[in-house]
């Protein structure tokens, strides 16, 4: 850990590499305790993050996954969107836990609100898609980065102002119900708003000027990137994506630091691939292989509970998301998953629209809660030194497992 630790430096970001839910929460669980900050980018509550800690599971949504180490602080910063009402009862799950959040927990004040009428709208915008529909988690996330890009948004900064408040609500939600034909409740809304304002208070700050000054105070930042590089608005497989910069760029621009403040970059990249809702992916597995994977990964969404699709695993798409993203190290996760696969196709190119396959042989027994690469079965250490050869970046941390402790480092 100590050498890895050496190596990752002052400030590094965990990327997804491939669709989302690669195991992003897990590994920033597994480093949490070596840094001082964990901050959450971007996105909203379309994310789920899960951690398993003694077989007890947490699934973050908008708060960051180092929160479990009683010694971090976390920050949720200005690029998410923030349903008020369900970020109380993320909170208060956590207290119950006896997890203290009272000078832990920073929002920034210029993150912005999510409404339930920005749910209302990515639902009704959703039907009226039909068949092209995008398959969103439904969590209202599209239509709150809309208004926030019209410049109709309410940030967090505005809870302070009840009087200014109550105008931009009523604002945004006649535009949002001129915009998507939907009808909304103010009442409602503003009750929720009302409440949450008094009770967030205490954790709104300037999270930029925050992290700058423990920065150079030599203090230690994780970025918690959400979503995943083949999600981003840009560089995803547009329209099938999510409406954030989910790449590193877009973490540290929403994070307000600057791209040397970056000392390395962790891709996170599932042993195999999966994807939520639609859009192309080339690597999908035939329905039957598919199933059994989505049984020995427990491939289901964390946040809509959906089965996901599942694939093999897409080593030019991860290339791609490499180059992009500027990955220094890569976490390849649930490689236990494949223990009964015989044989492991492994897509590195493509003819035309076509993956071109190499056929890895599988290793037929179980590795689970492995911690020594060592001890790996001479084909697991082979897929694993394929992908390092093929990628050029070291694989130093292979999960193996769901719990915190099931993990190769390297
Ligand atoms: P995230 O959104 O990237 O944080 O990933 P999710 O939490 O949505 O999905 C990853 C799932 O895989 C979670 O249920 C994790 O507990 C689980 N997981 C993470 N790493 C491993 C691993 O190495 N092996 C196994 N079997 N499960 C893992
Ligand atoms: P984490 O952080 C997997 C997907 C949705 C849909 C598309 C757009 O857990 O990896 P949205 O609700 O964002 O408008 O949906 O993006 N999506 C995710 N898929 N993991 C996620 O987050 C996701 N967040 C959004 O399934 O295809
Ligand atoms: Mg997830």
């Amino acid at each position: 850990m100590e050498q890895l630790l050496q190596s990752l430096g002052q400030v590094c970001a965990i990327i997804g590499a491939q669709w989302g839910d690669e195991g992003k929460g897990k590994v920033i669980d597994v480093l949490a305790e070596h840094y001082d900050i964990i901050a959450r980018a971007v996105g909203g509550a379309n994310a789920g993050h899960t951690i398993l800690v003694d077989g007890k599971k947490f699934v973050f949504h908008l708060l960051p996954s180092g929160l479990l180490h009683s010694k971090t602080q976390n920050i949720i910063g200005a690029g998410t969107v923030v349903h008020a009402q369900d970020l109380l009862t993320e909170m208060s799950e956590l207290q119950e836990q006896g997890i203290k959040l009272e000078g832990r927990l920073f929002l920034s004040h210029q993150a912005h609100i999510l409404l339930n009428a920005h749910r209302t709208a990515d639902a009704a915008l959703e039907e009226r898609r039909g068949d092209a529909k995008i398959g969103t988690t439904k969590r209202g996330i599209g239509p709150a980065m809309a208004t926030k890009a019209l410049r109709l948004g309410i940030r967090v900064e505005d809870l302070a102002d009840l009087r200014s408040l109550r105008t931009k609500l009523e604002t945004e939600l006649k535009a949002l119900e001129l915009l998507f034909g939907i009808q909304t409740n103010a009442a409602e809304e503003w009750q929720q708003l009302e409440e949450a304002a008094q009770i967030l208070k205490p954790y709104i700050a300037d999270t930029t000027a925050m992290l700058h000054d423990r920065l150079r105070a030599g203090k230690k930042v994780l970025i918690e990137g959400a979503q995943a590089s083949l999600l981003d608005i840009d560089h995803g497989s547009y329209p099938y994506v999510t409406s954030s910069a989910t790449t590193t760029m877009g973490a540290i621009h929403a994070l307000g630091l600057p791209p040397q403040a970056v000392t390395s970059v962790i891709g996170v990249v599932k042993a195999y691939a999966t994807r939520v809702g639609e859009g192309p992916f080339a690597t999908e597995m035939q329905p039957a292989d598919a199933e059994r994977v989505r049984q020995n990964g427990g491939e289901f969404g964390s946040t809509t509970g959906r089965p996901r699709r599942c694939g093999y695993l897409d080593l030019a798409a991860v290339q791609r998301s490499a180059m992009i993203n500027g990955f220094t190290h890569i976490n390849l996760t649930k490689l236990d998953v494949l223990d009964s696969e015989a044989t492991i196709p492994v897509a590195v190119d493509y003819t035309d629209t076509e993956p071109q396959y190499e056929n890895m042989n599988g290793w037929k027994e179980s590795i689970k809660g492995e911690t020594n690469f060592s001890s790996l079965p001479a084909n697991a250490r082979n897929y694993i030194e394929f992908i390092e050869k093929h990628l050029a970046l070291p694989l130093s941390l292979i999960g193996t497992g769901q719990n915190r402790n099931e993990m190769i480092l390297r």
